[in-house]
């Protein structure tokens, strides 16, 4: 049966009251700076269990561990290389997410049955307060339904989310608007399994980086992949999208070319005067296209667009993470002209 859905602000009272339903095994929508979060206690397998119940997640793709003091990364990770420890003193709290050996303390629901964790601490104020009001470390995958893209306004959690769980915190939209950087460590060297806020560029002055070739590449079925969320499609809106790759004058004849009834471009804005088909705008900087996107991909289904042409973004910094969300949303199906 449906519960009903309580919507909260973030005074001490509220998140205190969040906080209790965490305490009691509950799943609360929780804002980051990056996207809306589920949260359980990460340690209570059964509150665990309601994550994937509520989002109709795969129980093979594990959850990130949120905490909220770096002193608790060793309560839930062991062997933690040195390079781990400086960078988490960079780019905590923020959106990196470490992949770790995890210790016994994280059931195998959490994990998914892998022997690591994903750890990351967030600078969300609320997302924090609620952290350490409830007392445990929490676990949480974004808070949409699987498959949809993630959310970036408590709006969107209640979209989805509604009569599923009992609360959700609205802490305003979400800033960064796309997850968070998740990294992994190969001897001295970092592996980035999914792009994030924190790019390449700025990793690569702490270590070597490894991009993972399933960041822009789809992984053949059966295909052994080092992450598992690289395996299931994501970030879809009804409508079929497309992502053209070409100078502003190439995206825009190919549009012009193209229009028909439910096409949309998706373009990055300055170009709009110049656009002859129903259109909508993403952000013409990386840091806006990202702050939008998910946004923007749910706008689409609320204005019934059937095929979307995406211009394609720069992959250049948080650009990776924009353009790696985008192919997963047009099934990686890219014209170039
Ligand atoms: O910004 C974020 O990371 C948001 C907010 C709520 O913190 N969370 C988020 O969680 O995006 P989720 O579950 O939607 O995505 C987590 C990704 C998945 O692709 C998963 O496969 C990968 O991280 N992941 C988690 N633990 C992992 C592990 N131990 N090894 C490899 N990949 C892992
Ligand atoms: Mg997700």
């Amino acid at each position: 049966m449906d519960i009903s859905t309580k919507l909260l602000g973030t005074s001490e009272e509220e998140l205190r009251y969040a906080a209790g339903l965490l305490a009691r095994g509950e799943i609360v929508g929780m804002p980051t700076e990056t996207v809306y979060g589920l949260a359980a206690d990460a340690e209570n397998p059964r509150a665990v269990e309601k994550i994937f119940a509520a989002k109709g997640r795969p129980q093979d793709n594990p959850l990130i561990v949120h905490i909220a003091d770096i002193e608790r990364l060793e309560e839930y990770a062991h062997s933690i290389p040195v390079i781990a420890y400086r960078l988490a003193e960079k780019f905590w709290p923020g959106p990196l997410t470490m992949v770790l050996p995890k210790k016994e303390i994280i059931p195998d629901v959490t994990s998914a049955g892998l022997n690591t964790v994903g750890i990351r601490m967030p600078c969300h104020e609320a997302a924090r307060s609620l952290i350490r009001l409830s007392g445990k470390a929490l676990a949480a995958p974004s808070a949409n339904i699987s498959g949809s893209p993630s959310p970036t306004e408590a709006a969107h959690v209640m979209a989805d989310m509604r009569g599923r769980i009992p609360a959700v915190v609205d802490g305003g939209s979400c800033p960064v608007g796309v997850e968070s950087t998740v990294i992994s460590f190969e001897g001295d060297a970092v592996r980035i399994l999914r792009p994030g806020f924190v790019s390449a560029e700025e990793l690569s002055e702490w270590a070597e980086v490894i991009c993972d070739r399933h960041i822009t590449e789809a992984a053949a079925e059966g295909e052994k992949v080092l992450s598992p969320g690289m395996k299931y499609k994501h970030y879809s809106p009804k409508a079929n999208v497309t992502i053209v790759d070409g100078s502003e004058e190439q995206y825009l004849e190919f549009v012009s070319r193209h229009g028909g009834n439910g096409v949309c471009a998706m373009i990055f804005g300055s170009e709009a005067d110049k656009c002859m088909i129903p259109y909508i705008a993403y952000g013409d900087t990386s840091e806006e296209q990202a702050a939008n996107l998910f946004a923007v991909l749910r706008k689409l289904d609320g204005i019934g667009a059937e095929q979307v042409y995406a211009r394609m973004p720069s992959p250049q910094g948080v650009g990776l993470a924009v353009y790696n969300r985008l192919l997963r949303a047009a099934g990686f199906e890219v014209v170039r002209l």
